[in-house]
């Protein structure tokens, strides 16, 4: 029998646009920034090629070069000018990210101001929280990411972004911000983040390599999934505004799990290590790179995500403020 059902009849090129099932908008991008308290004009990241890092006076004129394509939403990373061991240089009031902040705020009002909350980039052995013997301690340093959060508030910051996978961090955020008159203040979870090898070059990129051990005993470890749904959960019961699946590209399937189980306004992660593998495939020529980033993005999109941060997003918004759709 000939074929009555002709599947290749919806590939026809001018009916394939009409029923494309995902597509990807310039509100589902989050473009990330390292701003660098001690320099004075960009540097680039080597191990990112395209990415730099900002002193805080140029912060601001960078994100209003991102507005003009479209793009909303930004994500601050700090490089301070000192580190110690509890960090205080991430709740100092006039640290690098509480700086960068007012200033993109003061001539963006509008932009989406999002603050990486974690101690790593500000202590001066790289660990997430306090340490003790060589162990993170859980609880004396919630109260370490509570005043910190506070600190981005008054700065301005729209969302704050808890990454450093402690227990009962988001609750400790929330209650902190919410004493100090900051309960519109969003939180974006990093809540089912894993101990990935995909984070190599942001460790360059924000200086925020440890010097001993590892970050097993808080990050989530790689072959656990229903682990994933727990820490998730426990974050939404929290308070969490939005939810993040990180690293994106190997965790899809949690994507997928997560977003169909709590229905919950979920972000997925493309790090560094993904952005630095196809940058570095592209240079060589092996790669496309446009059409690979669209269709990884794409894919993150299709597995539920609704936001994807990506160091991509700046690349990706230009394209579509010209071409419309991608
Ligand atoms: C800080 C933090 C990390 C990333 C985001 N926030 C690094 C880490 O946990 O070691 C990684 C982002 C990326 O790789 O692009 N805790």
């Amino acid at each position: 029998m000939f074929p009555k059902r002709r599947m290749r009849r919806l590939r026809l090129e001018r009916i394939r646009p009409l029923i494309r099932e995902t597509t990807l908008s310039v509100n589902d991008l989050i473009m990330p920034f390292f701003v660098d308290e001690t320099i004075k004009k960009p540097v680039e990241i080597s191990s990112m090629p395209g990415q730099y890092r900002y002193p805080v006076e140029q912060i601001s004129d960078e994100v209003g070069n991102c507005l003009e394509t479209g793009l909303k939403a930004f994500i601050l990373f700090g490089i301070p000018s000192s580190k110690d061991d509890i960090g205080s240089s991430a709740f100092d009031e006039d640290g690098v990210i509480q700086r960068a902040v007012k200033s993109i705020k003061a001539d963006h009002p509008d932009a989406v101001v999002i603050t990486d909350v974690c101690l790593c980039e500000y202590t001066s052995h790289g660990h997430c929280g306090i340490v003790e013997n060589e162990s993170v301690l859980n609880d004396p340093t919630l109260e370490i990411l509570g005043k910190t959060a506070v600190s981005h508030a008054r700065a301005g910051a729209d969302i704050v972004a808890p990454s450093g996978m402690m227990d009962g961090m988001v609750e400790a955020i929330r209650t902190s911000l919410d004493e100090e008159g900051y309960e519109n203040v969003l939180i974006m979870s990093y809540a089912a983040k894993y101990a990935s090898a995909f984070y190599g070059p942001f460790r360059d990129a924000a200086d925020s390599g440890f010097s001993f051990g590892d970050r097993m005993g808080y990050q989530m470890d790689p072959p656990n999934s229903d682990e994933a749904l727990r820490e998730v959960e426990l974050d939404i019961i929290e308070g969490a505004d939005i939810i993040m699946v990180k690293p994106a590209l190997s965790y899809l399937d949690i994507i997928i799990k997560v977003k169909s189980e709590f229905g919950m306004p979920t972000a997925a992660y493309n790090v560094s290590g993904e952005y630095a593998m196809v940058k570095a495939a592209a240079i060589q020529g092996w790669l496309k790179e446009e059409e690979i980033v669209n269709e990884m993005l794409i894919s993150i999109k299709r597995a539920g995500a609704d936001l994807i941060l990506t160091y991509f997003a700046k690349d990706v918004a230009r394209r579509l403020h010209e071409y419309g759709e991608i």
